[in-house]
């Protein structure tokens, strides 16, 4: 059938060259995927259809598909495979948030199911003119900065790679130790399976554990299925921990155990799972003060320091700066859709600045100066006004649009307040705040109010 006329609303027309020809269909629920399969068939296209991403990892290994359609729920895994042919997310409904999320995601289209004949082929013909992507390795973002400190840390990730052993991530907010972590990923064995990143202080403590390691049903409360943690998630590929200096003592052990056994127990469960993790882990924190402290445990710390891995701050690569600034101005140009470059002195201007927030803090003033400006170019003046007014270290690190941290930021901030406005009295703050006092004293310490 490959190679055969294409009817289209009745009218025929031969493929155009490069048009889609095979199709890997991937959705977990069998009747959304005889649906999807039996109209692609009737199209006289080669279908392989797959339930489960493991399945469609072979399919997309050996190259042998022109597109992917997709069930929502995998869409965004799909996107970070390796090797993806452009994918089309079939949804069920449209509404304006999720497909917002697919974008984002990097779904080159949407198409609402159940799907019309037309509306298919135009989303064929669409996608056929977008590239193949090779998500993991040229879609992530790439070190930028060529100084001699970026150099020896780019030969550092390289040798790094090859092994197995464990990371330890060190250096200032917004240095790219996130970054690093991937471009280790990236470069090792394993960068055809998943990198998988969670950040320690962003989940309250109570879930992280499940969050890690997974739970079984009836495990407690909200428990209602099984359901596998990161570590399983991550089984073959990557896992990411960072700030983990937050990790909880309890939650040391258990981690320590995992990375000693290679194995694993889920929440409420009295089996252990087997898992081939390489673990990566992050902090900003000076964790030798932490064990000597005892806020850390001293083994987990040998475990984890096994290779450590300095991101130098961007006041001790200065020289990267103007390339970083380029790189950033190119990027927000493009996002923004704005014709807007740096000056040369704005560029140089930057170069001289501190940059406490590194350079998380560099990119925000340029995408600041790309979205505001009114002219051509961004001169160093207007840069000027822009730095003087730039969010203090521009810190926060790459999860504002997490709700879970945004709840705890607000929810330590209000109990700051009520505090404050109590003279430090608890029972009355807790009235004012309209929680238990027992609720506000596990809060306190769990924010480390004093
Ligand atoms: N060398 C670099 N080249 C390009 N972009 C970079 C580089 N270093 C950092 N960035 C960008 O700066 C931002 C911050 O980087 P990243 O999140 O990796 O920092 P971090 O050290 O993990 O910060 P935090 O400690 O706050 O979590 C990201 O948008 C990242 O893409
Ligand atoms: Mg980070």
């Amino acid at each position: 059938m490959l190679g055969s006329v294409v009817v289209m609303n009745g009218i025929a027309s031969a493929p155009a060259p490069g048009a889609v020809q095979r199709v890997l269909l991937l959705a977990p629920d069998d009747e959304a995927r005889r649906a999807l399969h039996l109209l692609i068939d009737r199209r006289g296209l080669q279908v392989v259809a797959a339930t489960e991403l493991e399945t469609a990892r072979k399919h997309l290994a050996s190259a042998e598909c022109d597109v992917v359609l997709v069930s929502p729920e995998l869409a965004a895994q799909v996107c970070k495979e390796h090797n993806v042919p452009p994918v089309i997310a079939v949804v069920r409904t449209r509404d304006h948030a999720t497909s917002l999320s697919l974008l984002e995601a990097g779904v080159d289209d949407i198409l609402c199911d159940p799907l019309d004949d037309l509306a298919l082929t135009l989303a064929l013909r669409h996608v056929s003119t977008v590239q193949r992507r090779f998500a993991v390795v040229e879609a992530a973002p790439s070190l930028v900065g060529d100084g001699a400190l970026m150099q020896k840390l780019k030969a550092t990730i390289k040798v790094i790679a090859a092994t197995r052993s464990t990371v330890l991530i060190l250096g200032e907010s917004g240095t790219g130790k996130e970054l690093v972590a991937r471009a280790i990923h990236e470069a090792s064995p394993r960068r055809h399976r998943r990198f998988v990143a969670i950040n320690c202080a962003a989940i309250p403590a109570p879930l992280l554990e499940s969050e890690l390691f997974g739970h079984v049903r009836g495990a407690f409360t909200d428990a209602v299925r099984d359901k596998p943690g990161l570590f399983e998630d991550a089984d073959g590929g990557t896992l990411f921990l960072d700030e983990v200096g937050e990790l909880p003592m309890g939650l040391q052990v258990k981690l320590l155990r995992a990375l000693q056994e290679s194995e694993i127990r889920r929440v409420g469960d009295t089996a252990s799972i087997k898992v081939d993790v390489r673990l990566i882990a992050a902090t900003l924190r000076d964790l030798d003060d932490d064990v000597g402290a005892g806020r850390f445990r001293e083994d987990l710390y040998y475990r984890l320091n096994v290779l450590p891995v300095q991101v130098p701050a961007l006041r001790e690569r200065a020289e990267d700066i103007p390339q970083l600034a380029r790189f950033f101005a190119g990027r927000h140009a493009a996002r923004h859709r704005r014709d807007v470059a740096l000056s040369e002195p704005a560029i140089e201007a930057l170069a001289r600045q501190p940059w406490p927030g590194n350079v998380r803090e560099l990119e925000n003033v340029i995408e600041r100066a790309l979205v505001l400006a009114d002219g051509p170019a961004v001169d160093a003046e207007f840069l000027g006004t822009l730095m003087k007014v730039a969010p203090k270290a521009s810190a926060e690190p790459d999860h504002e649009l997490s709700v879970k941290k945004a709840t705890r930021s607000l929810e330590a901030d209000l109990i700051r307040r009520a505090l404050g406005v109590t003279a430090g009295n608890r029972t009355n703050a807790a009235k004012l705040l309209e929680i238990s006092h027992r609720a506000l004293l596990y809060k306190m310490k769990e924010y480390g109010i004093s």
